[in-house]
């Protein structure tokens, strides 16, 4: 069973292919991803008409690249992010993928773009057990409990205001570190003092109920802090410290909220998935607070982290694979699809 995937939520067109194996493992077989996150740099984020136009010229191409590297005509079956993500765009890859089902007369499955996350880690580190996914990027914070991969995520907890990746990408702009932020802010942090500035850190009071997340305050004790050096007269802002104190409080909040939420259900697993769970610090504080608590810890290769085709054909591969029914062509995207 040869399954595609099609990725098109964001500024990212993926294509995916994957062969699902009798006993459920999955393999590889081709990856192609066209970004536009070049044309988004000069307005400082996603622009939606840019990324929808774009994945318009760039999705047949992608398609037809992927089916050559995989050395196949026409996979077996279709899997396509129906959300949640930007409207326009999710209309380009839903739209193709109709299309291709019926040319090809294959089945067709309308997946949700988080799962897609979480379920790519397989290729890397096999079958998955029942766990929690700690999701991170620009677009999403969630804390998800995994009991099935084809069956649906149970939400434990989200962000109340901005995303994490979102926060990274505001406080690199208010640093001058360019777009998008995260990676930029993660270098400038090498050299810095996690330890310089006491940010605040969002949400971590007694155990709740919810496992939610704010970073809005964090983002604005950074810009507050920037105010106050200007004010005193200070030039050179220390970059460096802000960076590594910022990111260090993140880093802090959203570990140890993982690691509770991982106790409080009952599970030894925990998955890191999303573009910002490329960070540095995220990753290593995860490990070493993981080991210190005795859970084992799961992040795909920063490759797979950020949005890729590969991810919902990975997911569509388990969906199929757990006996579930395609998708009618008549389903619509949903840009604010819940998990
Ligand atoms: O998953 P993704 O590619 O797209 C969304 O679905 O949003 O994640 C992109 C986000 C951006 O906010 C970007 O700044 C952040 O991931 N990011 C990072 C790093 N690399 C990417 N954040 C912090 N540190 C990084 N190294
Ligand atoms: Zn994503």
């Amino acid at each position: 069973m040869i399954v595609m995937g099609i990725e098109s939520s964001c500024d990212e067109t993926g294509v995916g292919i994957v062969r699902r194996h009798p006993d459920g493992s999955c393999e590889l077989l081709a990856d192609e991803v066209a970004s536009s996150v070049a044309e988004h740099a000069r307005f400082g984020g996603v622009v939606p008409e840019i990324a929808s136009r774009a994945h318009l010229e760039a999705i047949v191409p992608a398609m037809r690249r992927a089916l050559s590297t995989a050395g196949i005509v026409a996979p077996d079956a279709l899997a396509v992010t129906i959300g949640p993500g930007l409207a326009g765009a999710l209309l380009v890859g839903v739209a193709a993928a109709k299309a291709y089902a019926a040319a090809w007369d294959i089945p067709f499955y309308a997946l949700n773009h988080l799962g897609g996350h979480v379920a790519v880690d397989t290729l890397e580190h096999g079958p998955m057990p029942p766990c929690v996914a700690l999701l991170v990027s620009g677009g999403h914070t969630h804390l998800l409990h995994v009991e099935d991969l084809s069956r649906p995520l149970i939400e434990l907890g989200s962000t109340v205001d901005d995303a994490a990746g979102e926060a990274f990408d505001k406080v690199a702009r208010l640093l001058g570190l360019g777009y998008p932020g995260g990676p930029a802010l993660d270098a400038a942090a090498v050299t810095g003092d996690p330890a310089a500035i006491a940010f605040p850190r969002g949400m971590t009071g007694p155990r709740d109920a919810r496992h939610d997340f704010s970073f809005s305050g964090l983002k604005t004790a950074v810009a507050r802090y920037v105010e106050a050096q200007h004010r005193q007269g200070v030039e050179e802002l220390p970059i460096p410290d802000i960076a590594a104190s910022f990111q260090e409080a993140v880093a802090d909040v959203l570990t140890m909220k993982a690691i509770r939420a991982a106790q409080d259900v009952g599970v030894d697993t925990l998955v890191l998935g999303g573009g910002a769970t490329a960070n540095t610090r995220i990753r290593s504080m995860a490990e070493e607070r993981c080991a210190a608590a005795g859970l084992t810890l799961r992040i795909p290769k920063p490759r797979l982290c950020t949005d890729n085709g590969v991810m919902i054909a990975a997911l569509g591969a388990h969906v199929i694979g757990g006996g579930a029914e395609p998708s009618p062509l008549s389903v619509a995207s949903d840009p604010g699809l819940p998990v």
